[in-house]
Order: structure tokens, then sequence, then C-alpha cells
């Protein structure tokens, strides 16, 4: 199944209310919440107060991204402020089978993420607790970056770990996600599709989304 979760880090942050009224009525299927420290990111974005506003605004899952150092210490704020999904990365300083185990008792899904320079190894351990891998397709940061088609061996031997083990766990893509990029992601194995940039730059996004689900199914 395919799913399209547009990155609001490219969306108007002083009229986030009516950005996600327009995600809503453009058929997003999650929303993507981009969160950063400026420690283990060069950039500071929001934090969870931002998103407990934002939360009334829409019913869309909310798919929130820590690029934190230290996400075990955030998971509550998040989980109050109403994540539905709490990625975070294998590269933080938190322990990962602690901080994983903290969303999950929270109810809340939980995602693993890896940088581009980071081997797809490193999340085998954990598969059996996930309901997402994020295989970054930029250095996390900033939107508007270029895909690495270099990133795309890595999804390939997931999807194929995740056959052997007889799962069908999502695999995300985020950074430089296009309407070029799109197909050559989801024919590596990847179903759910972040896009900031290409997506808030549409004139019309209901159509742009409309065309990346066609062009991911594949
Ligand atoms: C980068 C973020 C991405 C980014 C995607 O660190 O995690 O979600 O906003 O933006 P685009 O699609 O513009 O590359
Ligand atoms: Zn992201």
């Amino acid at each position: 199944m395919v799913f399209i979760s547009p990155s609001i880090l490219s969306a108007d942050y002083g009229n986030l209310e009516s950005e996600l009224k327009r995600l809503t009525a453009a058929g997003a299927d999650m929303v993507h919440i981009d969160v950063m420290d400026g420690h283990f990111v060069p950039n500071i974005t929001l934090g969870a107060p931002v998103v407990k506003c934002i939360r009334k605004a829409t019913d869309l899952p909310f798919d929130v991204h820590l690029m934190i150092d230290d996400p075990f210490t955030y998971v509550p704020d998040f989980v109050k402020a109403g994540a539905d999904r709490i990625t975070f990365h294998v590269e933080c300083g938190s322990d990962t089978e602690k901080t994983i185990d903290e969303i999950l008792d929270a109810g809340v899904e939980a995602g693993l993420a890896v940088k581009p320079g980071t081997p797809i190894e490193t999340v085998f351990p954990y598969l059996d607790k996930l309901s997402m891998v994020l295989v970054m397709t930029v250095e996390p940061g900033f939107g508007g970056q270029s895909f690495m088609a270099e990133t795309m061996p890595k999804i390939e031997t997931l999807r194929q770990k995740l056959q052997e083990l007889g799962k069908d766990m999502d695999i995300q893509v985020d950074g430089g996600i296009n309407a070029e990029t799109i197909s050559v992601a989801a024919k590596a194995g990847a179903n759910v599709f972040v896009s900031g940039n290409a997506l808030f730059s549409a004139e019309d996004m209901r159509a742009r989304i409309a065309e990346f689900k066609s062009l991911a199914a594949v």
C-alpha cells in the first residue's frame, strides 16, 4: 500500500492551520513533522508545543520524525502532543531498544531512521518491534536537497530481509522525492513517501498527490 506523507517543513509556518487543511483536502495520507534540535542536525524547527497546537487542525495521522540527540527524554512530550507514529534515528544518543519500548508502551507506533551513510543492517535487531524503517534519501537537516540514488540498495536489502522474515513493514523514504525520484524509490521497495518542496510548490496539490500515488504504484 502506497502512502504519501507531506513534510510541513516546506509549509508556511505562519499559517499552519490552513496548510494542514490544504493537506487534508489534497488527499494526503498523513502529515510528516520534522523535529530538529540544532544538535543532531544543524537546524532547528519546532517542538511538542507546536505539534499539540496543530493537532486540532486535522484528523490526519501525525508522522513525527525526530532529528534530535536525545529522543528518549522527549518521547512522552510528543506522545501527549498527539503523535501517531514516532520515528527517531539509530545514530542518536539515546538507547535504541529503550526508546522503542517507551514509544510502544505509550501506545504509539515506532519507526527507526538511518542517515544515508549508515548501514541498513543497524535496524535489523529491532524489526520485530517497528512499524516502519525510514531510509533517508538526503542528509537530514534541510528541505529542498537532491535525492541520493546511492541509498536505494539499502531499501532493496531491507525489503529482502523483511521477505525472509515474512514481514510486510512500511519502508519510508524522505528527501528529494519528486515526480522523477518517487518511482525509483518505489521500485527499490519503499511504500511511504515523504515530500516537502515538490508537494508544497504544486499549484494543484491534490493532482500532484494523485500523480505521486500512481507513479509509486509498482
Ligand atoms: C530533511 C527532512 C525532510 C525534508 C523533505 O531533514 O527530514 O522531511 O523536509 O523535504 P524535500 O521533499 O523538500 O526534500
Ligand atoms: Zn523528515
